[in-house]
């Protein structure tokens, strides 16, 4: 992947968008969207996973037909939201392993404070893919990928559902080797790191909590 940022402008990304962003959506309706939402950002995520091939039988004739070469895949939710983003992935990738970074933000200074890190062995084989929906300050993306680049993670891409410019910036600063992929890039984050316009705290709109 060469660009940092990829911005997915696929219609069905975008009408799924502008449910999940309507403050009138249900929970169960919030966390169905973003499940298919997620699959078709996956699809764009793992466009390079190295392919090989394998000859088989159809019923007309033999062929030499593709494959993936099995490069290994782990995939690093970000709690608690990420967890929103996990079936998702999982269901296209039944074999990728699945590990965990618990980050809460401090609400006066924003700064990732962590409290849970966990992810699969032989990290460094793997490709990682983290997910959060929502990359604000960036605070807390730019930590959890510095403690999977600590863990001996390479090859990092970062999977969300929306950016802020502010954000952005930040993950490009700090780990330009990182991309990106996303279903926007909204206008900007207000004075509680909230992203504009938005969709409100998204760990509380899937898990129906305050
Ligand atoms: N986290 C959220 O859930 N929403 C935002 O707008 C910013 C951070």
């Amino acid at each position: 992947m060469t660009d940092h940022l990829t911005v997915v402008d696929h219609p069905l990304v975008q009408h799924k968008l502008t449910i999940m962003r309507k403050k009138t959506t249900s929970t169960s309706e919030f966390r169905q969207l973003l499940k298919e939402i997620t699959q078709l950002l996956a699809y764009e995520i793992t466009r390079e996973l190295p392919l090989t091939t394998t000859t088989i039988d159809t019923p007309m004739e033999e062929m030499d037909a593709p494959i993936l070469a099995g490069k290994k895949m782990a995939l690093v939710s970000i709690l608690r939201a990420g967890n929103g983003m996990l079936d998702g992935v999982l269901e296209l990738v039944p074999s990728a392993r699945v590990g965990f970074v618990g980050l809460y933000r401090d609400e006066v200074t924003l700064e990732p404070v962590q409290y849970y890190f966990k992810v699969p062995q032989q990290i460094s084989d793997r490709m990682v893919i983290a997910v959060d929906p929502m990359l604000a300050t960036g605070n807390s993306s730019v930590a959890a990928v510095e403690l999977l680049k600590q863990a001996g993670a390479t090859d990092i891409r970062f999977l969300c559902l929306l950016a802020s410019p502010e954000g952005v910036a930040r993950m490009k600063e700090a780990h330009p080797d990182v991309p990106i992929v996303t279903a926007s890039l909204d206008r900007q984050l207000n004075e509680k790191g909230y992203i504009l316009p938005g969709l409100g705290d998204a760990g509380d709109r899937m898990f129906g909590t305050q």
